[in-house]
């Protein structure tokens, strides 16, 4: 009896010293383990005379329930300690400045392009889709360039196979393929945003690869004005209703007669700056009346059928709608540039 109570003492005091639940289970262990001290003392049970056993048995299991009970209460205290430290430690101190998280916005390019996309649909046109890796066949030759002509110098080609596998040197021979899968007997109105690939040296106008929005439109009765029309829509929507258009003559081989289309210049309303060359004016796509050798080769009768055609960069229309002084800020996703578009935009709107 007095060892059980020696146990107990002792365990009081050695209890006092624990600091962690690893010190707490070793000294679970040699008391209450199997192998423990209280355990031990049990099995002396047997040696006792049979009148001590019952009074041996009760103060063994009392000494059994308080030892656990100190146990049980140190767990507890330790637990208790250990998550108010962690708390404490993970405490979040709400003075501080907070981290900015970096967001996306959208390429800015392909704003400009869907902006385009949207009038052009509001005006009953398809957005359709021609291949990057082209032939020589759609990009110059049903377009009334033929092998040899002078024409094709203008636009510098990455070929890839002899000459007749190109990167497509502009999005027109999507206005081939449109009207061959037409079948010659019904209207167009198509645009086709795409990239492009010319070899030209990179600067702050040239990218060897770049991106077009072609237009075309093919009906009966089709005639400039209508062209002049869509014209006016589009560069009004981009560059704000104050926007004047004019035509100037030009020459392409695929439209007769062609023109450069300018819009007014928005920085200086006409009365000249730097980025107008002091001309009032800026001009912003090439188009015409589609030439009847075009829709000849593409299965459309030129003698019934009357059509117009655009091209615009859209880059040279992003640089000019948000101030971009440099066509490679497109390509180089510098993100700083990103949100600084970002800021930009927020500012037209
Ligand atoms: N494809 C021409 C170029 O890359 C641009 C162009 C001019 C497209 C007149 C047209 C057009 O559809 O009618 O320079």
């Amino acid at each position: 009896m007095q060892d059980l109570d020696n146990i107990l003492e002792k365990l009081k005091e050695e209890i006092k010293k624990v600091n962690d639940e690893i010190e707490l289970n070793n000294l679970r262990v040699t008391y209450l383990g199997k192998k423990g001290s209280i355990s031990a003392l049990s099995s002396q049970i047997g040696s006792l005379k049979p009148e001590e056993r019952k009074d041996f048995g009760a103060k063994l299991n009392q000494v059994k329930e308080e030892a656990t009970a100190l146990i049980d209460e140190k767990k507890k205290e330790i637990d208790e300690r250990v998550l108010n430290e962690k708390l404490k430690s993970e405490d979040i101190d709400v003075t501080l400045p907070a981290t900015s998280i970096s967001v996306g916005a959208p390429n800015i390019l392909e704003k400009v392009v869907e902006d385009v996309e949207d009038v052009f649909m509001s005006m009953g046109y398809d957005v359709v889709d021609g291949p990057e890796v082209e032939e020589d066949h759609y990009n110059f030759e049903l377009l009334n360039i033929p092998k040899g002509h002078p024409a094709r110098d203008a636009q510098d080609t990455f070929y890839i196979e002899d000459d007749t596998i190109l990167l497509r040197s502009q999005t027109s021979p999507v206005q081939a393929r449109t009207m061959l899968a037409a079948g010659g007997d019904k209207p167009i109105r198509m645009i086709c945003p795409g990239k492009t690939y010319r070899r030209d040296a990179d600067d702050a106008t040239h990218s060897h690869q770049f991106m077009q929005i072609e237009g075309l439109l093919v009906d009966k009765n089709i005639s400039l004005s209508d062209l002049k029309g869509t014209f006016d829509v589009i560069a009004k929507h981009l560059f704000g209703e104050d926007c004047e258009t004019r035509f100037r003559p030009s020459y392409y081989q695929f439209t007769e007669p062609s023109v450069e289309t300018d819009i007014s210049c928005f920085a200086c309303k006409g009365s000249g700056c730097a980025l107008c060359k002091n001309t009032g004016w800026i001009t912003v796509s090439g188009a015409g009346m589609v030439h009847p050798n075009v829709l000849r080769n593409c299965g459309y009768d030129p003698e019934v059928w009357t059509g117009f055609a655009f091209g615009f960069g859209a880059e040279r229309l992003a640089m000019l709608k948000y101030g971009i002084d440099d066509i490679r800020t497109f390509y180089q996703t510098d993100l700083r540039e990103t949100h600084t578009f970002d800021r930009r935009d927020d500012n037209n709107d």
